[in-house]
């Protein structure tokens, strides 16, 4: 099957791949992009909830250092008020209350575990000692102890809250992120599936219509050029099918057109046989008549009749019969030509065959100044063929021989028809010296229909009905020319007698 033929081209020699196969392959895209998006909104999910703890535990640390700062600064003032009323006479006893109360607000800070780094066992020394000793001085190193813890914890708060804005900004951002993200994948995603589900069956319904226009087309017998195959499934090899079916369907019918023009040649030329054959024979009984007449006078005259018929009459007449006994002859080599034969094989005598032809084509005008030299094989042995279809091979030659010698200028123009024995079987070659064939022509010249003759004188049918013939005899046909010297044609013919009993038409 030629790739013309079936509409292949070779950018579409492409692996096979079944229209189950594209829908599997679709799917799986589906089903991975799926899980894609899924892992996406899943890791941007967990990356969001962690950032939503920070900012939690942000807020939670903030609260404490609140506390601590609200702890820090009543501690403060107890401790002003503390100082205050300690020296004014309310005892040692009251100082260390407050001392004690303060150890208390410490240790709750450390229970809700904000870590107020190492100035707390500055703080704590600096309790134990105004704890010891209540004096003026140790509770006011006391206080400023305190005042440098508040001062801090107000700072660490103010770094607090900047950082957990931040947190709240960065997670803001992220979270519109990850759904504008998200959605922009999802409707890219369906986009996408959507028009290559619209590419796809457009293609498909487009390859689908092709074919039925081409189906259409094949029916009502117009064969049509090949749909051009760009798939690799199931439907492209639908398509190389029906291309292959309608190339074949136009050989075929080429096929018979061409058998059926070779049967109608062959019935117009058996139909012109038997025409001569009755004219011959409403010709020969004239001619039969006429001779018998002749005779008659002839005989009468020398018997002593007729005296009115002098010498030159008889000689008249000798020429009356010499002339009606040839066409009497010629009557009777078309009639005996035309015979209808029996169209299975029969033991032939080819030479002979070959001489009864040749005198009858010698009736041709066109036979005129030509020499026709049979040089045949005497020892030739008999060959089993049908001796109505070798006749036809052989007139088919010399036909186009003697049209080859038309306008022949510089040499005689002979035909040389020949016989012999080869280890092959029985060679007949005709041969004339007329104008040849070029390249083309000779490639060409057993082709059905193919002739550089005028419509009237050829239709391209005489050497591949030959061809025909001679291949039905188990035999072959071989064609040798030279342009402006001549022509050979070559009938090789197989005498083991293989044949199948039925010839050509
Ligand atoms: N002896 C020859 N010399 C030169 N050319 C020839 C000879 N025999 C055949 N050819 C060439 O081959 C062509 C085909 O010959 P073919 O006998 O098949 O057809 P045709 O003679 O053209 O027509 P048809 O025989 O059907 O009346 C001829 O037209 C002619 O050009
Ligand atoms: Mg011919």
């Amino acid at each position: 099957m030629s790739d013309n033929a079936t509409g292949l081209s070779s950018r579409n020699r492409r692996p096979y791949k079944s229209l189950r196969q594209k829908s599997y392959i679709a799917y799986a895209a589906l089903i991975a992009y799926a899980i894609f998006l899924s892992a996406f909104i899943l890791y941007e999910k967990q990356v969001l909830f962690e950032q939503f703890n920070k900012v939690q535990s942000a807020y939670d640390t903030e609260a404490r250092l609140r506390e601590v700062d609200l702890s820090i600064r009543y501690a403060l003032e107890a401790q002003v008020a503390a100082l205050n009323r300690v020296f004014p006479g309310r005892g040692v006893a009251h100082a260390r209350d407050h001392i004690r109360l303060l150890q208390d607000i410490f240790e709750e800070m450390l229970a809700g575990r904000i870590s107020v780094r190492p100035e707390l066992a500055g703080l704590r020394a600096a309790m134990a000692t105004a704890y010891a000793e209540p004096t003026q001085q140790n509770l006011g190193a006391l206080q400023r102890k305190l005042g440098r813890l508040s001062s801090d914890t107000e700072a660490r708060l103010a770094r607090s809250s900047k950082r957990r804005n931040a947190l709240v900004e960065d997670f803001r951002v992220r979270s519109d992120t990850v759904a504008t993200t998200a959605l922009l994948l999802g409707l890219l995603g369906l986009a996408l599936f959507g028009t290559i589900n619209v590419l796809f069956f457009r293609r498909l319904t487009g390859d689908v219509q092709a074919l039925r226009r081409r189906t259409d087309e094949i029916l009502e017998g117009r064969r049509g050029v090949p749909i051009p195959v760009a798939r690799n499934d199931e439907l492209g090899q639908l398509i190389q099918s029906i291309n292959h079916m309608a190339s074949e369907l136009e050989k075929h019918e080429e096929a018979l057109e061409i058998e059926r023009r070779k049967q109608f040649h062959q019935e117009k030329m058996a139909a012109i046989g038997t025409l001569a054959a009755g004219i011959a024979h409403e010709v020969g009984n004239p001619i039969a008549a006429i001779c018998a007449l002749v005779e008659e006078i002839k005989r009468t005259k020398l018997t002593g009749g007729c005296p009115y018929i002098d010498e030159t009459d008889m000689c008249n007449l000798e020429m009356v019969l010499r002339h009606a006994e040839r066409l009497r002859g010629i009557t009777q080599e078309i009639s005996g030509l035309s015979r209808a034969e029996s169209d299975e094989y029969q033991l032939l005598d080819l030479n002979a065959m070959i001489r009864s032809t040749c005198r009858l084509m010698r009736y041709d005008s066109r036979w005129k100044g030509v020499e026709l030299v049979l040089d045949l094989d005497n020892d030739l042995p008999a060959l089993s063929a049908i001796g109505d279809q070798l006749t036809q091979v052989t007139m088919n030659l010399l036909v186009n021989g003697v049209d080859a010698l038309e306008g022949l200028e510089g040499r005689a123009p002979t035909i040389d028809v020949s016989t012999t024995v080869t280890q092959q079987g029985i060679c007949m070659a005709v041969r004339d010296n007329g104008c040849g064939m070029d390249k083309k022509t000779l490639t060409h010249a057993i082709d059905t229909f193919y002739t550089t003759k005028t419509t009237e004188k050829g239709t391209g049918l005489g050497l591949s009905l030959c061809q025909s013939i001679v291949k039905a005899h188990h035999g072959w046909l071989e064609i040798e020319s030279t342009l402006g010297v001549g022509t050979i044609a070559k009938v090789f013919l197989p005498l083991d007698g293989r044949h199948d009993n039925q010839g050509t038409g």
